[in-house]
């Protein structure tokens, strides 16, 4: 046991029960894509949030533009752009989309939205202005219990960010991710102490 965390430790790679899996670094966070690892399963999007979480990770999150174009340049090169991959991204809560694994909201300076009535709900785009192909009143309302097409996938070919069941089976991109708000502090105290 304490051969195989050291093992952990020193080489590199995130372990799964002992088990050997590759992790990228791509501008400085380090990602687990499951397309990568032929022995990681397509998931829905519960099981691979549990299955990054076994990894000490965490569903992708994509807070900036840069970071969302340099994984969707990457996965295209790397011959990864036929398949649909999870992110953290979903409504489940409150019908507005989220990052689960940051609590934020959807950067608003950008739209990585195949469609401009998801990223009209996401509050990204303004709804007056693109109200060709989609009703907004019924779009923002529609899915506010957010329990239909309720996670977000990069979606093949384009890479671009779709609502999806989210019980559907996909590949899946984990990602170290670290809380930027809080320091903890931290109280040493024994199970007696009052
Ligand atoms: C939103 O995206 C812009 C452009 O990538 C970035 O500069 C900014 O830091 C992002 N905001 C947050 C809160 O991450």
């Amino acid at each position: 046991m304490a051969k195989i965390i050291l093992f952990c430790l020193l080489s590199l790679l995130a372990c799964a029960a002992g088990q050997r899996i590759t992790t990228i670094h791509l501008d400085g966070v380090q990602y687990f894509i499951s397309r990568m690892n032929p022995y990681s399963p397509e998931l829905n999007y519960f099981l691979a949030y549990q299955y990054c979480r076994s990894l000490g990770l965490q569903l992708a999150s994509f807070e900036t533009k840069e970071k969302a174009e340099s994984m969707t340049t990457y996965l295209k090169n790397a011959g990864y752009g036929n398949y649909d991959f999870w992110t953290s991204g979903n409504r489940l809560g409150t019908g507005m989309f989220l990052w689960m694994s940051t609590g934020l909201p959807f950067n608003a300076t950008f739209d990585f939205f195949e469609n401009s009535a998801d990223a009209i709900q996401a509050g990204l785009l303004d709804p007056v202005d693109h109200n060709s192909n989609t009703s907004p009143q019924r779009t923002a309302r529609d899915s506010s219990s957010g329990a239909e097409k309720g996670c977000v996938i990069l979606k093949q070919p384009t890479l671009k960010w779709m609502p999806e069941d989210c019980s559907a089976v996909k590949d899946f991109i984990c990602e170290q991710t670290r809380c930027y708000y809080y320091n903890y502090g931290s109280i040493p105290v024994s199970s007696a102490q009052g």
